[in-house]
């Protein structure tokens, strides 16, 4: 398998493609933090208007701690998924309270915190620390299992086991997080779930699935 091929042509995709989106811009957790919640089951258009409301009530980890949990919720409105305000605002309760206001900065002390599971983890330790640890998420598993050829079930604990094993392999001791940023928005752009245009990917002649005319079939979800 040429992991070298696949991540270094990624890595040379992704400034020619990539959206300037705010979250980009910092390697503050609290901002990454902030904006990786609010795009738990949200598109990029709709949780911006969201990310910067939130940012102007809310600059930093103590001003959300400390505000009315009304004025979170009123914040939120619209976005759906309530927990995920709730959980925000005792979050930053508990890192105000019992860490300072610091945020933990590595991927195992990250999944300590109350609506932080391992792909949230994995982006701010990645994009905020540099930690090499990589994110997980549907436009991962796509391009993955479509490239190498894995067709395990990515809703099975199998498969998630075996997808975690090579994101892990493939990403770079030099700059993680532009390639957990690269990889994700290569999903989001190029290798998308519908009708992709393999014909312009810098990928395609070594994709698995391109050439082997199973992009429709790639991923395999068993529970959609
Ligand atoms: N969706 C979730 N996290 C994202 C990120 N960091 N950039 C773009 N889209 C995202």
């Amino acid at each position: 398998m040429s992991f070298n091929y696949f991540t270094e042509n990624l890595l040379r995709w992704y400034p020619l493609h990539r959206r300037n989106l705010p979250w980009r811009e910092t390697n503050s957790p609290y901002i990454i933090w902030l904006s990786e919640i609010i795009l738990q089951q949200t598109r990029v258009a709709q949780g911006l208007p969201y990310f910067h409301a939130f940012i102007e009530r809310f600059p930093t980890v103590v001003d959300l701690a400390n505000a009315p949990q009304e004025e979170i919720l009123r914040t939120w409105q619209g976005l759906g998924y309530y927990s995920r305000a709730r959980n925000l605002h005792s979050c930053a309760q508990s890192i105000v309270n019992e860490r300072n206001g610091e945020f933990p900065d590595n991927y195992k002390a990250l999944l300590k915190l109350k609506g932080v599971g391992p792909y949230t983890a994995a982006a701010i330790a990645s994009f905020a620390f540099k930690e090499q640890v990589a994110v997980l998420d549907g436009n991962v598993f796509r391009v993955l299992s479509r490239y190498f050829g894995l067709d395990l079930d990515i809703s099975s604990n199998n498969g998630k086991k075996a997808f975690d094993k090579l994101a892990n392999k493939l990403i770079p001791k030099e700059s993680p997080d532009q390639y957990n940023q690269a990889i994700m928005e290569f999903g989001a752009l190029q290798c998308v779930p519908k009708n992709p245009t393999c014909n312009q990917c810098p990928l395609s002649s070594k994709c698995y699935a391109f050439q082997n005319a199973l992009v429709n079939v790639l991923p395999v979800n068993e529970k959609k």
